[in-house]
């Protein structure tokens, strides 16, 4: 559907749920975080009804996302039952990649056809110290089992300050000899985000440009999301920047989000949206639980104004949300 300032709205991001097998120091407390309550959580048939209701109104795209979505028991059974649902166009997953180890493969036969990784160092010591804890050969052979399976795959970094800027190169260097997209997300201040310290998406392009020489715009499209892509000479995949403080997309965001506790979100920096898990279990009929979401995705906020007072401004971290 189109939403007021004319923008289409076809992609849901469904956290399937808050809970993370990692730590991430921008991401997650050390100690971890309180998790939702079991009962808060929206069930496998929840999610799936809300899905078909969604699709009459035009969401053609779902991405699974988490915390850790693997994290949740099933839920590759989940993404069979999303993929199933008539209109939906693709199913795919934003994960760390050590829980899928080794079932990748049935990930693509459960439907999900592109994988994003998050992987933010490719030094084995700096991995574990960003993720407190995390085996980066785990994640690396996600990565090859999902190339060997065809799958669509990006690398996600979050360059941050003090904490990967050496390996900025090297993770774009995956993308000379790989068919993978390797994006740099600039660091949002969202949760723990706002402690860190950000590098512009420009200085980590100019530390590429320096070792990669010129590259061109990559125009052709990669996925559904907000990042621009260019190629290096003679890369075979391409690099991308998400980049959403220095340019912000938000005029053309197509999406809305879904969180584990049943929220429909309209917007990742703003807590606006619709209390959809007390619809469904108030005996509210698909008309209704329709016509509130076309209310409230017309609502859509114009942008996430990250430094700006706002009133509903998002207080959660991004495991709560889904990224
Ligand atoms: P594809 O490009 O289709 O692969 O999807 P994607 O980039 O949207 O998915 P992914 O889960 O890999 O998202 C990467 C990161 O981009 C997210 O975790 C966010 O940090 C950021 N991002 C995605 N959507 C938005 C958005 O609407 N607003 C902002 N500010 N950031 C977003
Ligand atoms: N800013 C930007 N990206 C973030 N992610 C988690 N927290 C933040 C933040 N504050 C990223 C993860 C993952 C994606 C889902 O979101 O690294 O790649
Ligand atoms: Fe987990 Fe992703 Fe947060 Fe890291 S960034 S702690 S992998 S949810």
């Amino acid at each position: 559907m189109i939403d007021q300032m004319g923008r289409r709205i076809d992609y849901l991001r469904i956290s399937v749920t808050d809970r993370c097998n990692l730590r991430c120091i921008y991401c997650m407390p050390g100690e971890g975080v309180s998790e939702l309550a079991h009962a808060k959580i929206l069930s496998f048939e929840e999610i799936v009804r809300l899905v078909r209701i969604m699709t009459l109104l035009g969401i053609r795209h779902l991405r699974l996302t988490g915390g850790e979505p693997m994290a949740r028991r099933g839920c590759l059974e989940l993404a069979k039952q999303l993929h199933e649902v008539p209109g939906v166009a693709s199913v795919s997953m934003t994960s760390n990649g050590i829980l899928l180890k080794d079932q990748v493969h049935q990930a693509k036969c459960s439907g999900i056809s592109a994988l994003n990784l998050s992987i933010d160092s490719l030094d084995p010591e700096r991995y574990f110290r960003l993720t407190r804890g995390g085996e980066l050969s785990r994640a690396l052979c996600t990565l090859h089992q999902a190339l060997e399976e065809g799958m669509t795959v990006k690398v996600n970094a979050v360059p941050v300050r003090g904490m990967n800027e050496e390996d900025l190169t090297q993770l774009a260097r995956l993308a000379r000899t790989d068919p993978v997209c390797v994006r740099f997300i600039e660091l949002m201040p969202i949760g723990l985000g706002s402690r860190a310290e950000r590098i512009p998406n420009q200085e980590v392009k100019r530390h590429l440009d320096e070792a990669f020489g010129n590259p061109r715009e990559d125009t052709q499209a990669h996925g559904h999301g907000p990042a621009r892509y260019v190629k290096y000479p003679g890369f075979c995949g391409a690099v991308g920047f998400i980049s959403a403080l220095s340019h912000e997309f938000c005029e053309t965001c197509n999406r809305v989000r879904l969180t584990a506790d049943g929220r429909l979100k309209l917007c990742l920096n703003h807590t606006k949206g619709l209390n959809l898990r007390e619809m469904l279990r108030s005996g509210d009929s698909d008309e209704e639980i329709l016509e509130a979401v076309r209310k409230a995705i017309a609502q859509k906020p114009e942008r996430h104004a990250f430094y700006e007072t706002i009133s509903d401004h998002e207080e959660r971290s991004m495991n709560a949300i889904g990224g």
